[in-house]
C-alpha cells in the first residue's frame, strides 16, 4: 500500500495533482486512513495550521477548522503551526502579527480546538525547527521546487500583482513545510487535494534523508495526505471567499452580520433549489453551508427547499449559521474575557512543547549526519 502510494503521488508532482489518477489513489488512501483512525488514533500525530494573515472565515471553518476538531474528538494529537515566517513569504511588512496571532488563536478555540490536547505554536519560537531547513535543502533541487504547482501559482499571482520578483523564501516553503511537518514526526496532514503536490515534497525529503543518512533505520515518516473534502466556499459577491477579497464572513462575525451576509448572498433567477454546483455555484453555496451547519448533505437540504425558492432557502442558511456559530461566538466571548495573559499562556505552552520535540530531533538529525562534535 505505501508503495504504491508513493509512486502514484509521484505523479501528482508532475500534474499539480490534479491528475483523476492520482487523486482517486490519494481519496482510496484516506479512506483507508480514516478507517485505522477510527481503530488506533495514537497511531497517528497530525500537523496543519495557517498563516496568521487575518482573522479566520466561514471558508476556513468549513473546508479545514472543523475537521480538525473532528479529528481532535478521535483522539488524534495536532500540532498546529500558526505559520508567521510564512506572512513573509510574498510582503515587505509582517502587519500587526500579535493582533492577528491573537484572532487566530481565538478563533482556533471558538471552533473547538482544546489547547489542552493540541499544541498550538509558532515557527518563530521554534529555532530548532526553522534549523531543520538546512539539511533539507540540501536535499532537494532548485528544478524540484520550480516544479511544484503552488510556487509556480505564486509566481504568477505576485507578477500579477506588479512584482516581477519572488522571494527565495516563497521559493523554499514548501521545505520549510517539510520542517513543519517532520520535526514533530507528523505521519498525517489533512490537505485539500490541490495540495497534494506540498505533501510530495515532504515525502522526498523525509525519503531521502532517510536513505542518505539512516540507511536501515528509517528516521523520519513519510506522511500521508489526509484528503479531506474541502468545498470552495463563496462570499457574498459570487467570488471564492477570501480576506483579502472583503467578501467573507468571519467567525467572530456578530448575529446581525451574519444575517447581512446571507441576506447579500448572490441567487439566481431559477425557483426550484437544486444543488448543481457547476451550473447554480452562488445556490450551491448556500446550499453547502446550511447542510454543514443541519448536519446533512447540499443535495438532500435542496431537495427539503425544493420548490419554496432562494428566499425559503437562506431563511434555512441564515437559522442554521446563526444556531451554528452561536456556540463559537460563546467560546470566543469567554476565551477573550480571559484577557490576553491567557492567550499568551496557551501559546508559550505550545511554543515550549514543540520546542522540546524540535530540538530532540534536531540532535537526532545532527547525530545521523555526523554533526555532533
Ligand atoms: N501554508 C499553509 C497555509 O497557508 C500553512 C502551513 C504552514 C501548513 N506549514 C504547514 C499547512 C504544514 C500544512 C502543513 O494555510
Amino acid at each position: 500500500m505505501t508503495q504504491a502510494t508513493a509512486s502514484t503521488t509521484t505523479a501528482t508532482s508532475l500534474d499539480g495533482g490534479r491528475s483523476t489518477e492520482s487523486v482517486r489513489a490519494a481519496r482510496e488512501r484516506s479512506a483507508v486512513l480514516e478507517r485505522q483512525i477510527a481503530v488506533d488514533p495514537s497511531r497517528f500525530r497530525v500537523l496543519t495550521g495557517e498563516r496568521p494573515t487575518g482573522a479566520l472565515h466561514l471558508g476556513h471553518l468549513i473546508a479545514t477548522l472543523d475537521n480538525r476538531v473532528r479529528l481532535q474528538a478521535l483522539g488524534v494529537e495536532i500540532f498546529l503551526v500558526v505559520a508567521d515566517y510564512q506572512v513573509i513569504t510574498d510582503r515587505d511588512v509582517a502587519g500587526d502579527l500579535p493582533a492577528v496571532v491573537r484572532e487566530v488563536l481565538l478563533d482556533y478555540l471558538a471552533a473547538g480546538i482544546d489547547p489542552e490536547v493540541t499544541t498550538i505554536f509558532t515557527h518563530s519560537a521554534v529555532p530548532a525547527l526553522n534549523q531543520l531547513l538546512l539539511p533539507f535543502l540540501s536535499l532537494v533541487t532548485v528544478a524540484e521546487l520550480e516544479r511544484n504547482p503552488t510556487v509556480k501559482a505564486e509566481t504568477a499571482a505576485a507578477e500579477r500583482r506588479g512584482r516581477t520578483g519572488m522571494s527565495g523564501l516563497m521559493f523554499t516553503y514548501p521545505v520549510h513545510q517539510a520542517a513543519d511537518i517532520l520535526f514533530c514526526q507528523a505521519n498525517l496532514v489533512p490537505v485539500g487535494q490541490d495540495q497534494l503536490p506540498h505533501l510530495e515534497i515532504t515525502r522526498t525529503v523525509a525519503r531521502r534523508f532517510n536513505n542518505r543518512y539512516a540507511a536501515g533505520r528509517p528516521y523520519f515518516p513519510e506522511p500521508d495526505a489526509l484528503v479531506v473534502p474541502t468545498p470552495t466556499i463563496l462570499g457574498n459577491d459570487g467570488a471564492k471567499m477570501s480576506k483579502s477579497a472583503g467578501n467573507a464572513l468571519e467567525i467572530r462575525a456578530g448575529e446581525d452580520e451574519t444575517v447581512a451576509f446571507v441576506k447579500r448572498a448572490k441567487t439566481d433567477s431559477e425557483r426550484h433549489i437544486t444543488y448543481e454546483p457547476d451550473r447554480r455555484p452562488e445556490i450551491a453555496n448556500l446550499l453547502t453551508i446550511g447542510a454543514h451547519f443541519v448536519g446533512t448533505t447540499p443535495e438532500a437540504l435542496a431537495e427539503s427547499v425544493g420548490a419554496a425558492g432562494a428566499g425559503r432557502l437562506k431563511r434555512v442558511v441564515t437559522e442554521a449559521l446563526v444556531e451554528g456559530l452561536r456556540p463559537l461566538r460563546a467560546r470566543r466571548a469567554e476565551a477573550a474575557a480571559q484577557g490576553p495573559e491567557y492567550l499568551r499562556a496557551i501559546l508559550a505552552r505550545g511554543n515550549a512543547r514543540a520546542d522540546e520535540i524540535a530540538t530532540c530531533t534536531l540532535d537526532d538529525v545532527r547525530d545521523l549526519m555526523r554533526m555532533t562534535y
